[in-house]
């Protein structure tokens, strides 16, 4: 049951949040991308599945470099997605059901379609136009060097020279040119943006990259060739990410959004290390951060259990609730991480995805078999185990039917910049981009009348929502069960360990809420008590592998 009280200034604690990527939720013109309207009718959706929160990735003017967190304009909406009339109409349909809403800040780049890139290509080196971003001579004899080694994240320099020969910074793509945010005008803009949102009924913020905003760019710039490496610094002095100069935004940041009844919320995308998330999530600062550590973990009884009780620790710390997430639009769907050997990497994802369109293929070159089956009960064991912790829970579009990573799609379709940029060796996250199933047949399953963005497989038919909705068996009826039961079963943010075998996870929650998943083959012997929800069918009573039970005490 969704429809916390809407004006509680502590929802978002144990809230769940439903990720939605607009271009491929739901298509209301039949143009093949998912739009505000699609959103809007699927409302009775949403609520019916039990959300607290819809966490909306960028809906802006955008071209699309970069999945829409190349940002055009960051107070309009893209036309192909509808007009900010639509943009009303969902918010109050989304608060008519209980629904809140949380938008994507993107505040590190902007696009190179934004009004002050343009302006700032126009003018000359040096100019007030040219500091809103990071323009710089190059090196080398000619300056027919990039200005630093720092790479980009979708691969190549971070770097790209302009006509007149300076170069500016771009950790993404070139599309994405990075805000200079030493440059009050900049700080002042963003206050705008999340005002503008604020006024308009906007619950929250996700902010993209946090942990990027500051750079050390002093002159000569310091060398950092081995960023993604060096993601995850200890300390809050690396030239680019996590450094502890960014708080100071947050901080401004924090007093506006306190200005509004209730406070808005917001929650950091910042891949630091676990030691320093709780920076983010401070009340003085944005509030809340995702915690990435389940969604990297192996699935292993050991890990799980270190990574939930540093989490907790962590969050009390810091004052904040923590975040649970397995699956996002970046990352390859945990029904197939589950069902893959675990990585070289050791987090139990695959390295890569093959660049022949045929499925998965590691960095060494091996070619990794999936166990659907196995990585779906895996996933729903996972799934349920995170709904029943302390703290708010994200899931992405999809995850609900249990879907699985598209890993076959063709190269010639692909739009993740990682593809082109890596020179056709990483697929990139379009995998997990595919337009949502919501009927068994018909043009592009129910998503919209004309076609899908993303070619959907066959095998989308018995993962739909038609297909899924009144089977007692399927992803959906176990998640909405789960979030029912939860919205009853929800109370204090304490969880405690219970002795238990190898193998197998055991805590409760306050009100007698016990939660079990068995990793290992042995089938394991339930508490007495009600047993309220099973991701998978007992097994003589028993609760067999790869599985996870929610029950209520006896008392
Ligand atoms: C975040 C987004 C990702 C995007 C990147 C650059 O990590 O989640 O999709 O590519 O930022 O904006």
């Amino acid at each position: 049951m969704s429809n916390q009280d809407m004006a509680d200034s502590d929802w978002w604690r144990q809230a769940v949040v439903y990720q939605v990527y607009p271009r491929s939720f739901a298509d209301h013109d039949g143009d093949g991308v998912g739009d505000l309207p699609g959103i809007t009718s699927r409302v009775g959706y949403l609520k019916a599945l039990g959300i607290d929160a819809v966490w909306l990735s960028p809906f802006y003017p955008s071209a699309l470099a970069d999945g829409g967190y190349d940002v055009d304009d960051y107070r309009d909406v893209d036309p192909l997605l509808g007009t900010l009339a639509d943009f009303d109409a969902m918010v109050t349909a989304l608060h008519d059901a209980g629904i809140k809403l949380i938008v994507d800040i993107v505040p590190n780049h902007t696009s190179n379609r934004h009004r002050w890139f343009r302006e700032a290509l126009a003018s000359a080196p040096g100019s007030p136009a040219r500091q809103r971003y990071h323009f710089r001579d190059g090196t080398g004899p000619d300056g027919s060097e990039p200005p630093s080694d720092w790479p980009s994240m979708f691969g190549g320099p971070a770097w790209h020279r302009v006509p007149d020969g300076q170069w500016y910074l771009h950790l993404f793509a070139p599309e994405q040119p990075d805000l200079n945010w030493d440059n009050p005008e900049v700080r002042e803009d963003f206050v705008t943006t999340l005002r503008f949102w604020s006024d308009r009924g906007v619950d929250g913020f996700r902010i993209d990259v946090a942990h990027a905003l500051t750079k050390d760019m002093s002159d000569p710039l310091p060398s950092a060739p081995d960023l993604t490496e060096q993601q995850q610094p200890l300390v809050g002095d690396h030239p680019i990410w996590d450094r502890d100069d960014a708080q100071e935004v947050f901080r401004e940041w924090r007093k506006v959004l306190n200005e509004y009844d209730p406070p808005r919320t917001a929650v950091a995308e910042a891949w630091c290390h676990p030691s320093r998330r709780a920076r983010y999530a401070r009340p003085e600062s944005l509030g809340q951060a995702f915690n990435f550590d389940l969604l990297q973990a192996d699935w292993d009884p050991g890990i799980f259990r270190t990574v939930i009780t540093r989490n907790l620790e962590a969050s009390a710390e810091s004052g904040s609730s923590s975040t649970w997430v397995l699956s996002n639009h970046d990352v390859v769907r945990h029904a197939s991480r589950y069902g893959l050997p675990a990585g070289p990497d050791g987090c139990g994802v695959p390295a890569e995805l093959g660049q022949d369109g045929k499925g998965w293929v590691n960095t060494d070159g091996t070619t990794p078999q999936l166990d659907p089956e196995r990585g779906l009960q895996r996933a729903r064991a996972a799934s349920l185990l995170l709904l029943a912790l302390p703290g708010s829970t994200y899931l992405y579009q999809g995850e609900e039917l249990g879907l699985h990573e598209v890993a076959d799609l063709p190269g010639d379709v692909l739009q993740d910049p990682t593809f082109e940029r890596s020179g056709h060796t990483q697929k990139g996250r379009d995998g997990a981009r595919v337009p949502i199933p919501w009927t068994r047949e018909g043009s592009s399953f129910g998503f919209g009348s004309g076609g899908a963005h993303l070619p959907q497989p066959r095998w989308f038919a018995a993962l739909s929502v038609q297909a899924e909705q009144d089977d007692p068996a399927s992803t959906l009826s176990l998640y909405r069960a789960a979030l029912a039961v939860r919205a009853r079963l929800q109370g204090g943010e304490s969880l405690v360990w219970e002795d238990s075998i190898p193998n197998l996870l055991h805590f409760t929650r306050p009100g007698g809420w016990h939660c079990l998943t068995n990793f290992g083959a042995a089938p394991v012997e339930l508490p007495a008590g009600e047993i309220m929800v099973t991701s998978g069918p007992l097994h003589h009573g028993l609760l067999p592998q790869d599985t996870t039970a929610w029950v209520v005490a006896a008392h």
